[in-house]
């Protein structure tokens, strides 16, 4: 049967027979929030290529968490800026560090919501790069004990995830190691499997202070041309223990959700990144593009794509909106 008697638009008449057949819904159960954690008290800083998402010192940040929990989105990931950086990263292993007391004082308050820490080194290195240095290289080797460290301190802050991003190889399965071998057995790894070398993390740089001092992370992020080695990366990541994968950036990388979707049975986390918020803003702010509408018509796609879990700088925006629905 065809036209005419074939009529796709038949279903397309009101707004109630579209809700009828809509395939994709957004649902705040399934939103990330990333949060940015600095030094001091009382301070909320702006990110200037981020309008909306801001630098919290701990007392803030907890008052900010009680305002996420209370909108319904399940969890936060965070990232920390510590004041004093060195070579390898110190405050990111240390009992005092920023984000090993950012993560006490939420859980104290918000024992329920969900707090997932980022485990890599560029936001703690004086050189700004996602590891240990041997020369200007990175060494993988050398980098995978401080992430294990790093990770296993997080879990004894309380931290209900751990996600690792910095790409090095066989980081996930030393981590489950170390975090089973210390009373974690039960705490989930968030992979960040398929993270690409991309530069759409531009303002995430300038909000955690965490550009690379020299040279790139073309050694260790993924090329944007590849996705059969993506495939690979998330084999490898499931095989060493990954409870949840991650593809990163999300909008330029559809594909490669997509392609993860149907061919691993994992939940699959996008992670729609600071560029691609920044992007809508931006444009938003020149009154050139509907800011919401956009915004939704963004995180629909990468649902529909096959994300089961979107981290968003949009998720209080976007929970919002679905509350009033
Ligand atoms: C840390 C990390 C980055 C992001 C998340 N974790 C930056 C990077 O790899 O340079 C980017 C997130 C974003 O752009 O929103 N390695």
């Amino acid at each position: 049967m065809a036209f005419p008697q074939q009529r796709l638009r038949r279903l397309r008449t009101t707004s109630m027979l579209r809700s009828l057949v809509q395939e994709t819904h957004l649902q705040t159960t399934q939103f990330i929030y990333p949060l940015f954690v600095c030094e001091g008290e009382g301070i909320k800083r702006e990110i200037s290529s981020m309008p909306g998402v801001f630098q919290w010192s701990i007392d803030l940040l907890v008052m900010e968490c009680k305002e996420v929990s209370q909108l319904g989105i399940p969890g936060v990931i965070l990232f920390g800026i510590p004041n004093e950086k060195d070579s390898c990263g110190s405050d990111a292993i240390h009992s005092h560090g920023i984000i090993q007391r950012a993560i006490r004082a939420i859980k104290a308050e918000l024992p329920q919501l969900l707090v997932i820490t980022d485990v890599c080194m560029c936001e703690y290195t004086s050189h700004g790069h996602c590891g240990i240095l041997e020369g200007e290289e990175v060494d993988n080797d050398k980098t995978i004990p401080y992430l294990v460290k790093q990770a296993i301190i997080h879990a004894q802050c309380g931290a209900d995830i751990i996600a690792p991003s910095d790409m090095m190889d066989g980081r996930v399965g030393a981590i489950r190691k170390g975090l089973d071998e210390n009373g974690f057995s039960h705490i989930p790894i968030m992979a960040y499997s398929a993270k690409y070398a991309s530069s759409f993390y531009g303002p995430f740089r300038e909000a955690a202070q965490s550009t690379p001092q020299f040279g790139d992370r073309k050694s260790y992020q993924m090329n944007p041309a590849n996705s059969q080695e993506a495939l690979r990366e998330i084999a490898l990541d499931i095989e060493e223990g990954a409870d949840f994968i991650m593809v990163k950036p999300a909008l330029s990388y559809l594909d490669i959700i997509q392609r993860a979707s149907t061919t691993f049975n994992i939940p699959i986390v996008a992670y729609n990144v600071s560029g691609e918020y920044a992007m809508i803003k931006a444009a938003a702010q020149l009154g050139w593009l509907d800011e919401k509408k956009a915004m939704e018509e963004m995180l629909l796609s990468i649902k529909r794509a096959g994300a089961a879990i979107i981290i968003t700088y949009f998720a209080k925006d976007i929970a919002t909106i679905l509350a009033k629905r």
